[in-house]
């Protein structure tokens, strides 16, 4: 008796899903035919449906570029109705299968432009196929998306050594480009690389041995896919499990929602939340209201502990006897990933696992050119730059390095302002500088302090085109205040920038850190209990933004001192406009450097039209002194 038709497909899906997974990322330009290659894989896997075939060979006759032959760059290039553009954009996945294992593709573009989109192809691959075109050898962008997929922790290469009919299968071209790839892929340290000569058009060393290449004895390509080992999934690490949220939908239940990103969890084993360190023993493990033993890794949970500990979104429970560090201070691998630069100074949300964060870059220490691994010294960071920087978090965070654990080594960077993800860093290890600093606490506080003075601290930041009246204004309203015994300071731009800030000039970077240093001068004197205005152009919002973030809401008053730029130069006080127009100062606020005015200040001064004394008036109106 034969099958029914529906045992057959159950018996089919039932083998399907025992398979594992090998993700691998294809990494080549259009020419190099990795169109072409991954076309003829999923075909020889028979994924393609018979009319696809059929309207794919009526279209290759049409508009291939093999004379008739099936042209399976048209398929995978077809697949994305990217055929126009010639060029594969984006992050394309493909799935196939044969019948020992199961393959997602990361098919991203080769251009250089197009870093960030290999990075994210790269970070799950557990092989790169680098290709090769056999009549060129080793190229810049070999090495470059060499460079990336070694960094983003790819062990194995595959090093596909393609178009050998062209070269007429030649033996010792293909031995030149795998002696020349393997000396400079020797820095990269890869675990292995596996040089195939294949030619994808023809088939040959794709599924089955080329007839045309006997002196080749190593594996087809699909048979090393076979067969290669995944990425060690990271059952036999130590517990890691970042908590998602904290589920308490009544008085009675209190459990911790994630995912288990290394290793099991257990019933009964005894962990440690992670910054805080306190302990406790896994008292239930549930998903959809079943009891589980155990929780692998990969596994989403809830989980309840034995007692009451604190516990929160972004903290990480780990094994109690083997925990993860905790660090405020890394040097990392980062990508680029946004139009608007990376700046050393400026503030980021640092998003890791289920943490988010306030951080900073405190160094670029090199930017990498990927293409001959030359390290260059930057002030910023462009879309698509690899560098190795130093950043810094707001409070100490529970980490692994990315190569141990990508799962908690692994973050992105988000603007705070445009909420876009601006950058992927992967972590190297933590920096031991501030781990013996703690804070001292002092027997005389801000609020005693305050009560001798008989007012709050406060910073009132005075922010506005040069010559919009910033320094007037604040020094008349000091006066006022003076006058009714309140202890003040101004920290004004021009002076301060002759003395703390006088290694800083103009550019983006040094703008940023000139408003960094002042904010935390700021916020000391704010701690001493003064009232400080602080007048600086302070053109960017993500600064101000920073600026804020160090105090209090009641103790931080952003005032906008608007005047148009039309009303600033003709008043140019100390003559600059007139240098920035005739070309003698590139970067002037307003002409040739921009100024990003407030979207909602605390206190917004008509600053164009209303007298300095009228102005002060409205300011000590707004606020309760
Ligand atoms: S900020 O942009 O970093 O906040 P800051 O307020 O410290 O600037 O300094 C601005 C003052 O420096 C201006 O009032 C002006 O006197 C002087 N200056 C010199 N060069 C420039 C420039 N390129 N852009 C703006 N101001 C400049």
């Amino acid at each position: 008796m034969g099958q029914s038709s529906t045992e057959r497909v159950t018996e089919y899906l039932e083998a399907q899903s025992q398979l594992d997974v090998l993700r691998f990322i294809t990494c080549g330009s259009v020419d190099d035919g990795k169109s072409t290659l991954i076309g003829r894989m999923l075909y020889e896997a028979k994924l393609i449906f018979e009319d696809q075939v059929a309207s794919l060979q009526a279209e290759s006759k049409v508009s291939g570029t093999q004379g008739g032959d099936i042209d399976f760059a048209l398929l995978v290039d077809g697949l994305a109705a990217e055929r126009e553009q010639g060029i594969t954009i984006d992050v394309a996945y493909r799935f196939f299968s044969t019948e020992r294992r199961k393959f997602i593709v990361a098919d991203t573009p080769g251009h250089e432009q197009y870093t960030r989109n290999m990075v994210t192809g790269a970070s799950t691959a557990d092989v790169a196929v680098i290709l090769i075109d056999a009549r060129q050898g080793v190229l810049t962008q070999t090495r470059r998306h060499s460079l990336i997929c070694s960094v983003l922790g790819i062990r194995h290469v595959l090093l596909a050594v393609n178009k050998m009919d062209l070269v007429g299968y030649d033996q010792s071209t293909f031995q030149a480009i795998v002696d020349d790839y393997t000396q400079f892929a020797e820095a990269l340290e890869f675990e292995s690389i596996t040089p195939i000569p294949l030619s994808a058009l023809k088939g040959d060393n794709v599924v089955s041995a080329s007839g045309e290449m006997a002196w080749f004895d190593g594996p087809t390509l699909i048979s090393y896919l076979e067969t290669v080992e995944t990425k060690t999934a990271l059952t036999d690490h130590p517990l890691r499990y970042p908590v998602q949220w904290v589920n308490r939908p009544n008085l009675d239940f209190r459990g911790f929602s994630g995912t288990v990103a290394a290793g099991q969890a257990k019933r009964g084993q005894s962990i440690r939340v992670l910054p805080s360190g306190e302990t406790a023993s896994i008292q239930d493990i549930v998903l959809f209201g079943e009891s589980l033993e155990v929780a692998e890794t990969d596994r989403a949970v809830t989980m309840t502990l034995d007692r009451e500990v604190d516990v929160s979104r972004g903290s990480v429970i780990v094994a109690s006897e083997s925990p993860c560090e905790v660090a405020d201070q890394f040097e990392v691998d980062l990508v680029w990933m946004d139009a608007d630069p990376g700046y050393v100074s400026r503030g980021y949300l640092l998003q890791l696992a289920t943490l988010q964060v306030t951080a900073q870059l405190t160094d670029i220490k090199y930017r990498l050119n990927v293409n001959t691994f030359e390290k260059l010294a930057a002030t910023k960071l462009g879309m698509n730059d690899l560098a190795v920087v130093t950043v810094k978090t707001d409070r100490p965070i529970p980490f692994e390095s990315y190569r141990d654990c990508p799962a908690l080594g692994s973050f992105i960077l988000i603007d705070r302002v445009s909420n876009q993800t601006v950058a992927a860093g992967m972590i190297r290890h933590a920096l031991r500088r501030s781990t013996n600093i703690h804070h001292h606490k002092m027997a005389i506080d801000r609020e005693t302090r305050e009560r001798l003075n008989g007012h709050q601290g406060k910073v009132l930041w005075f922010t506005g085109l040069s010559g919009s009246g910033k320094s007037t204004i604040a020094s008349a309203l000091e006066t006022r205040l003076h006058e009714r015994g309140i202890r003040t300071y101004i920290l004004d731009g021009d002076n301060v920038r002759h003395g703390l800030n006088s290694d800083l000039g103009f550019t983006d970077a040094d703008r940023i850190e000139n408003i960094r240093r002042v904010s935390e001068v700021a916020k000391l004197m704010v701690d001493a209990g003064l009232v400080v205005l602080t007048a600086f152009i302070s053109p960017f919002r993500a600064e101000r933004e920073m600026a804020r973030a160090l105090f209090e809401s009641s103790q931080f008053v952003e005032v906008f001192v608007d005047a148009p730029l039309e009303v600033a130069e003709a008043r140019d006080p100390k003559g600059l406009y007139k240098k920035a127009r005739a070309g003698d100062i590139p970067n002037f606020t307003g002409i040739g450097s921009p100024y990003e005015p407030p979207e909602d200040p605390d206190i917004r001064l008509d600053a164009g039209t209303e007298s300095v004394d009228a102005l002060v008036e409205q300011i000590l109106e707004q606020l309760d002194f």
